[in-house]
């Protein structure tokens, strides 16, 4: 057993007795580790409020969640709106609204969100394969569904190739095709493919053309060994938890015309990308990729528990009934939450305002290399991975773990910020909703730079 202390720090009384509350209520199993462990007491808009009312900048909109930031009034208005909330005001013991469960019934919100988000996707460039949607609770969940399905389309058709160091989720077929064939007990009927990360290891690398030969070979060879068991390829459009790697769009079209040449389902999972993360609403469009099965979950009810799987509905349909039934997928709270959310992105200038943000972000991100202590910096629209160099004694793990502590503790209480734990072991992961006020976000970033150059001669 690990001997796990609680997290503390000077001067926060509130927050420290949560910390070591949490730690005897909870198995620490369901949190990564970061060396903050925010408190939370309230949030609003950009901003993330501690129990002892200090203020710290969000740079990670939970995890990559919050994508309008937290609590948008208008927003929370058209949820109380599609569920018919205004009636608890009317009294009495109950409130004549949407349930909350629909288990086995269909709400007429339910219909909404879909005949919504199929729309919203097919007018996006890419979009057009897609005309069902599978509903789930978490990403793990819409993963393991649009799996099922592509397993099943073709008999004796059930492995799936992934790509390396990707990450869908922990559970079940989720956790099957994450990372890699090295690092778990493997399930043989998963193979994983080579990921162009030194290709893409910067900003700058990222420029250059992309060989596609051995990627080609790659492919080819499996198909050569497996081509009469192979069903699928599943791919992020950047490896998110693997630590933000962002490819030359050339390397997800080849994915795509592979699966065109051998009839193969092309599963593109933007659980972490959807809804404006890259620029526009859906990373596809970007890599100007046309998926046959796309993968939504975090953005996409802005806070509110939902996944999907959306694509087409020949392959959706080679499941048979309830196979991918269960208690929470579909409830009215997350259709009414996606339809609000779609509401705002459809009716507002949200994308518009996350591809400023984008540009003072990356350059912000890029000026840190100056000071020393970060090494590359990757990514683009609002979605932002800076990989921490070591520094003499101190591996890059160390560096980024000081960061986020000098960030999280601010300077004279202002200005501090919240970052989420390293992904990949020692990248900073910056994500702030796309509506965060670009001139504070400059300010935070200034900030960010005075942390790293204390931290490269500390
Ligand atoms: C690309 C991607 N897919 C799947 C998941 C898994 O989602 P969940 O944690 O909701 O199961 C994540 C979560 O970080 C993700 O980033």
């Amino acid at each position: 057993m690990t001997d796990i202390k609680p997290i503390q720090f000077d001067g926060e009384e509130q927050s420290n007795e949560v910390r070591a509350n949490i730690l005897q209520q909870e198995p620490f199993a369901i949190r990564t580790f970061t060396p903050s462990q925010c408190v939370i007491s309230h949030s609003a808009g950009s901003y993330h409020y501690t129990p002892e009312g200090r203020k710290l900048a969000d740079f990670t909109s939970g995890v990559l969640v919050a994508n309008l930031g937290h609590n948008p009034v208008s927003w929370w208005n058209r949820v109380i709106d599609y569920l018919g909330l205004e009636a608890i005001k009317e009294g009495g013991e109950y409130a004549k609204c949407v349930p909350l469960t629909a288990y086995n019934a269909i709400t007429e919100v339910e219909s909404l969100a879909n005949q919504r988000i199929i729309a919203n996707l097919q007018a996006a460039p890419g979009g057009s394969r897609i005309n069902q949607v599978m509903w789930s609770a978490s990403g793990s969940e819409a993963v393991q569904k649009a799996l099922w399905a592509a397993m099943k389309r073709k008999p004796g058709k059930d492995m799936i190739i992934a790509t390396r160091d990707g990450f869908h989720g922990k559970k079940g077929l989720a956790g099957a095709v994450t990372g890699s064939e090295h690092d778990k007990e493997r399930d043989d009927r998963v193979r994983f493919i080579s990921f162009p990360k030194a290709e893409c290891d910067d900003v700058e690398t990222r420029k250059q053309a992309l060989d596609l030969a051995p990627y080609q070979q790659e492919l080819d060879q499996l198909w050569e060994e497996h081509g009469d068991r192979l069903c699928c390829i599943i791919t992020e459009p950047y490896l998110g938890g693997g630590g933000s790697y962002h490819p030359q769009k050339e390397y997800l079209q080849l994915l795509q015309s592979f699966c065109r040449e051998h009839d193969l389902v092309f599963i593109l999972d933007e659980i972490q990308s959807n809804f404006g993360r890259t620029g526009p609403m859906y990373a596809f469009s970007h890599y100007e990729i046309e998926p046959d099965i796309v993968l939504l979950g975090k953005g996409l009810g802005n806070g509110v528990p939902v996944s999907a799987a959306v694509g087409r509905k020949d392959i959706f349909e080679c499941l048979g009934y309830g196979e991918a039934s269960d208690t929470w997928s579909a409830n009215p709270l997350s259709s009414a939450a996606v339809l609000a959310t779609l509401d705002e992105f459809e009716s507002t200038d949200a994308l518009a305002k996350g591809a400023h943000l984008a540009g003072i972000i990356e350059t912000g991100l890029v000026r840190l290399k100056e000071t020393g202590a970060i090494s590359k910096v990757r990514g683009e629209g609002c979605v932002w991975g800076i990989e921490c160099a070591d520094l003499g004694d101190r591996e890059g793990a160390t560096v980024a773990n000081q960061i986020i502590e000098k960030c999280y503790l601010g300077e004279n209480d202002s200005l501090a910020i919240h970052l989420l734990g390293a992904l990949a072991g020692k990248v900073l992961r910056i994500s702030p909703p796309l509506t965060m006020c670009p001139n504070e976000c400059q300010s935070y970033l200034d900030r960010l730079y005075e942390v790293c150059q204390q931290v490269a001669t500390g």
